[in-house]
């Protein structure tokens, strides 16, 4: 059998973003019919509403990229669809309709609160909130998020460094402090977006730091000097500042309460100090001292990676994560990308896992395609050992009378193709790069519905 007839299944991959792209891309190549489900009216999950708002090209790029999947005639795309226990259709519905197998790539769209006092305060954010506010995504943009002039920012890799942009070179607040639980060694970020803050780091304090710190690393076979040269690496290729912002990085900080005052504002940060330890396993673990510090601040930001979405419908382990069978039939370079039930000890039936729904917050995009590709090929192999669907063009059928009578409207490829030219008419007539709607109702007019 030739790939192009060998898989004439009706499929259904839920989510959007890169990973539920690649993965739809590589079924449909092979003849699957696939039924690809969003929740956002627009593709590109957080390649569209993550990836820091100013890197356009990037942007662009991967649209391009994205938009020649989504011309694939045989991905049928219903946007505007929220999957799952509280949303428009749940998975076991889709099963009902006869679809052979479901890939799930929905992201990590949970937030991971770490059950702190006054996570309540006003001013205290999750990264996600801020994230999904300057790329415009509906609902977020249409919400305020007021920032202060005093933030402190907890995380050491990238997400921060994107918050950090954001609250030095677009909102020039006046400090910016990030505190990791681990040392100058185990920052998380790159270099690259280093360059962007560099010049507004406040070095005296970095070197302070270094200094305090140092005992503590080399206890732990780390190179302060190393850890230090890999920071200020980023002078090379560093962009001018903008603002005086003063940013600062603290080590051995974890986060233990959030202060308020009186009216529900954020006062300050009460810290944890904390100290490495090797693990018998390898790496470090940061562990409380029971000394504790607090620094004034106005806005607490947390970008510690988020969570999947319990209430999608899909058992958890332990870790909060979304089970994978610990024997998986189909594993890909030894990776388990099949659901599973722990209280059953069971596989939940044709239920794939890929991208950030499999492993939450992990990796750069190209990360989350490969991701998307080896679960769709663990989902071939799975779909070699089932009887083939006599007409699967029928399924699709019966899945487009049921969204039809949703109480909303469904995004569909044609409507997606007014909303991009009138967001490009835009752009063009007031001068931008890009421009984007910030209302599902405005994108909903443009499309005619
Ligand atoms: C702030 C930030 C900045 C980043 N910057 C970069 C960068 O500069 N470069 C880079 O390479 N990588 C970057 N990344 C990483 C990259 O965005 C991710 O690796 C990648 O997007 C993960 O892809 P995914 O498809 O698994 O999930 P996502 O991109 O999150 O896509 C999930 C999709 O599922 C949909 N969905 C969610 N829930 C449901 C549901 N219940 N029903 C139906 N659909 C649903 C969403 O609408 C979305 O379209 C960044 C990540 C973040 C958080
Ligand atoms: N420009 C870009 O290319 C870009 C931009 C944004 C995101 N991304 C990618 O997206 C992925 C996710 O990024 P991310 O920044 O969310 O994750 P990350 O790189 O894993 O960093 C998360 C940070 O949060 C800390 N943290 C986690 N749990 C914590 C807790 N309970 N208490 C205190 N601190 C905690 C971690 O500390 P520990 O190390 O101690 O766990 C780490 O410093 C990464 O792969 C990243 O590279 C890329």
């Amino acid at each position: 059998m030739s790939n192009q007839t060998q898989y004439p299944h009706p499929i259904a991959v839920i989510g959007a973003g890169p990973a539920g792209l690649y993965a739809a891309k590589l079924l449909a190549t092979r003849c699957a019919r696939v039924a690809l489900i969003n929740r956002d009216i627009k593709p590109g999950g957080l390649a569209e509403y993550g990836i820091f708002h100013n890197k356009h090209k990037m942007k662009s790029n991967l649209r391009k990229q994205f938009n020649i999947i989504m011309n694939i005639s045989n991905i049928h795309y219903y946007g505007n669809v929220i999957v799952g226990e509280k949303g428009d259709i749940q998975l076991n519905e889709l099963k009902e309709l006869g679809f052979k197998a479901i890939m799930v790539t929905i992201g990590a769209q949970g937030t991971k609160w770490l059950g702190l006092p006054g996570e309540e305060l006003k001013g205290v954010y999750h990264a996600k909130d801020i994230v999904y506010h300057y790329n415009k995504l509906p609902p977020f943009a249409e919400h305020d998020y007021p920032i202060g002039d005093r933030v402190i920012i907890v995380g050491m890799g990238n997400v921060m460094m994107d918050i950090a942009n954001y609250c030095i070179r677009d909102l020039k607040v006046k400090e910016v402090t990030t505190i990791g639980r681990r040392g100058p060694a185990e920052v998380k970020f790159t270099k690259k977006e280093m360059t962007n803050l560099i010049k507004n780091l406040d070095l005296e304090h970095l070197d302070a730091e270094i200094a305090r710190t140092t005992p503590v690393m080399e206890k732990c076979g780390q190179d302060p000097e190393a850890a230090k040269n890999f920071i200020l690496s980023a002078m090379d290729k560093a962009l001018e500042p903008v603002s005086n912002t003063r940013f600062r990085i603290d080590f051995l900080a974890s986060p233990k309460a959030i202060i308020g005052d009186k009216n529900g504002n954020v006062t300050g940060l009460e810290v944890d100090e904390t100290t490495l330890e090797l693990r018998e396993s390898g790496g470090t673990k940061a562990v409380r001292l029971g000394t504790t510090h607090t620094i004034p601040c106005d806005t607490v930001i947390f970008c510690i990676g988020d969570r999947v979405d319990e209430d999608f419908g899909l058992p958890l382990d332990q870790w909060k994560e979304f089970a994978k069978h610990p024997k998986p039939k189909h594993p890909i370079d030894e990776i388990s990308y099949e659901a599973y039930n722990p209280e059953t000890e069971k596989a939940v039936e044709g239920i794939f896992l890929a991208g950030w729904a499999r492993e939450a917050s992990s990796g750069l995009v190209g990360t989350a395609k490969k991701d998307g590709e080896s679960g769709a090929k663990a989902l071939f192999e799975y779909l070699e050992g089932i009887q083939p669907a006599e007409a699967p063009e029928k399924v699709i059928e019966t899945l487009e009378n049921k969204l039809k009578k949703l109480k909303k409207v469904v995004v569909s490829k044609d409507d997606l193709l007014k909303l991009v030219a009138a967001e490009e008419r835009i752009a063009d007539k007031q001068g931008l790069e890009a421009f984007k709607f910030s209302s599902n109702e405005e994108m909903l007019k443009e499309m005619g519905q």
